[in-house]
Order: structure tokens, then C-alpha cells, then sequence
């Protein structure tokens, strides 16, 4: 007789990679009678919590959703707004080095002010070292821009003659991306109550598992995270095997 489903003192096998959609900063600002702005800054302390949290625990990777491609869509002084958070955070960038995570941007960086590029770099530089968190930040960051991105540089390769037709793989997709080198998301957080992608990680989530929440960004304590990671350790993962 075959025994059916997982061992019981099988250890738990912890995902590397979670990547969070930091969403519903508007909501729990709007039910406190605040303005947008109230809730990003709320999302951004949030945000250092958790990547702090995230380092404590030992994960590998998190990668976290700031800004998308889509965002641009919002009015003026909002996107000000979360530019001039990121502009605070990134002055803090030293602190990376104590904390000992290393930092990442993902995304469409070259279209941003210069003084953001800037701080940007120095942040990564600052945080090269750390052997902590890989903690990748995606800014201006859409799935279908990424891909597209990469599938131009894929075909300046081959233009170039260093690279033919049949040397695309998956592996090769995957090496054009922001994430190159790096492990799959194996857990994608969603709180705020949508059940979506939003364009985030489309690739590199096909065979991720999914957690969704009511729970609005700036709510969504290090418990949460334990419990969904509890959660992530209860799944199955086939990968279309048996
Ligand atoms: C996420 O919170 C932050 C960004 C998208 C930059 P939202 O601003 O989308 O919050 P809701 O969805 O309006 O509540
Ligand atoms: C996704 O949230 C992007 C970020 C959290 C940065 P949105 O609020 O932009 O997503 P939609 O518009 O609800 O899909
Ligand atoms: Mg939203």
C-alpha cells in the first residue's frame, strides 16, 4: 500500500524567495479619514519592518512590489509623493550595512529623476557586501516591460552573432531578466484583499504559490508573515509531477 499525502515529521521546507505585493496603502488611509499620502508613508515604515523581520528569519529573498509600470496613471502629486518616500528611504541607505541586507532595484531605473539614480546606486553599492536578505525592490517595475526588455537584448545578442535562434531557452529568458541569477519567487503575498498579479513577476511566478489577504499593507505584521508562511508549509508543490 502507498501512503497518500505529506509525512507529518517530514521537516518544514521553507520557501528561499517570497515576493509581496505591498498593496492597500489608499484604504487604511481612507478609513482613517487621511489623506493617500498618510498610507504610503504607514507602507513604507511597513515595508522596513518586514524586510528587518524577513533578515531575522533567515529568508534568502524578498521581493517587494513599490511601484509598477502602471502606477505613472495616478495623479501627479501621488507619484510625487511615493518618489519623495523613496527619496527618504534611499537616505537612510546607509543603515543597509548594519543591517546587513543587500539591496536591489528592479525595474525600469534608467527613466527615473537623476537623484534617484543616484541614491539608487549608492544604495546598492552601500548593501553589496551583506550577506544577509537579498531584498530586491521593484520601481517602475512591470512584467510585460521586463520581458520585452529582455527579448530585445535576446535579439541584439543574436544580431551581435553571439548568440543563435535555438540558444533561447528558458534558462536564457530567465539569465535577460532583472532577476537573473537569482532563485523563483516559491510564495507570492497579496494582502488588501485583490486576487491578482497586477503585472508583477509573471515569469518568474509560474509555479509560485499564492497567498491572498483582506489585510491592507500597512496592517501586515511580521505574524502575518508567519502565519502565511505556515501556510506555504502545509502546500504540496508538484511542479506537475505526481
Ligand atoms: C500600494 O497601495 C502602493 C502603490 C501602488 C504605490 P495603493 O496606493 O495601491 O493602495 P490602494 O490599493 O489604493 O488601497
Ligand atoms: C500593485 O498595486 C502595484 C504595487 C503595489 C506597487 P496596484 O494598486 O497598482 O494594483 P491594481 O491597480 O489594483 O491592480
Ligand atoms: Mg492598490
Amino acid at each position: 500500500m502507498f501512503l497518500k499525502g505529506k509525512n507529518k515529521n517530514a521537516p518544514r521546507i521553507m520557501p528561499r524567495h517570497i515576493a509581496i505585493i505591498m498593496d492597500g496603502n489608499g484604504r487604511w488611509a481612507k478609513k482613517r479619514a487621511l489623506p493617500r499620502s498618510a498610507g504610503h508613508s504607514a507602507g513604507s515604515k511597513n515595508f522596513k519592518d518586514i524586510a528587518r523581520y524577513s533578515n531575522k528569519i533567515g529568508l534568502e529573498y524578498l521581493t517587494v512590489y513599490a511601484f509598477s509600470t502602471e502606477n505613472w496613471k495616478r495623479p501627479a502629486d501621488e507619484v510625487e509623493n511615493i518618489m519623495n518616500i523613496l527619496r527618504d528611504y534611499l537616505k537612510d541607505a546607509k543603515n543597509f550595512k548594519d543591517e546587513n541586507i543587500k539591496v536591489k532595484f528592479i525595474g525600469n531605473i534608467a527613466v527615473l529623476p537623476d537623484d534617484i539614480k543616484d541614491l539608487i546606486a549608492d544604495a546598492e553599492e552601500n548593501s553589496k557586501d551583506a550577506t544577509g536578505l537579498h531584498l530586491n525592490i521593484a520601481l517602475n517595475y512591470g512584467g510585460r516591460d521586463e520581458l520585452v526588455f529582455a527579448f530585445k537584448d535576446l535579439a541584439n545578442s543574436i544580431i551581435k552573432g553571439e548568440m543563435s535562434v535555438d540558444d533561447i531557452t528558458e534558462e536564457t529568458v530567465s539569465n535577460a531578466l532583472y532577476t537573473k541569477g537569482q532563485p523563483d519567487p516559491d510564495f507570492i503575498i497579496r494582502p488588501s484583499g485583490e486576487y491578482r498579479l497586477s503585472n508583477y513577476l509573471i515569469w518568474q511566478s509560474a509555479y509560485a504559490e499564492f497567498w491572498f489577504s483582506d489585510i491592507l499593507w500597512p496592517d501586515f505584521k511580521p505574524k502575518h508573515l508567519e502565519q502565511a508562511i505556515d501556510d506555504y508549509c502545509k502546500r504540496n508543490r508538484r511542479f506537475g509531477g505526481v
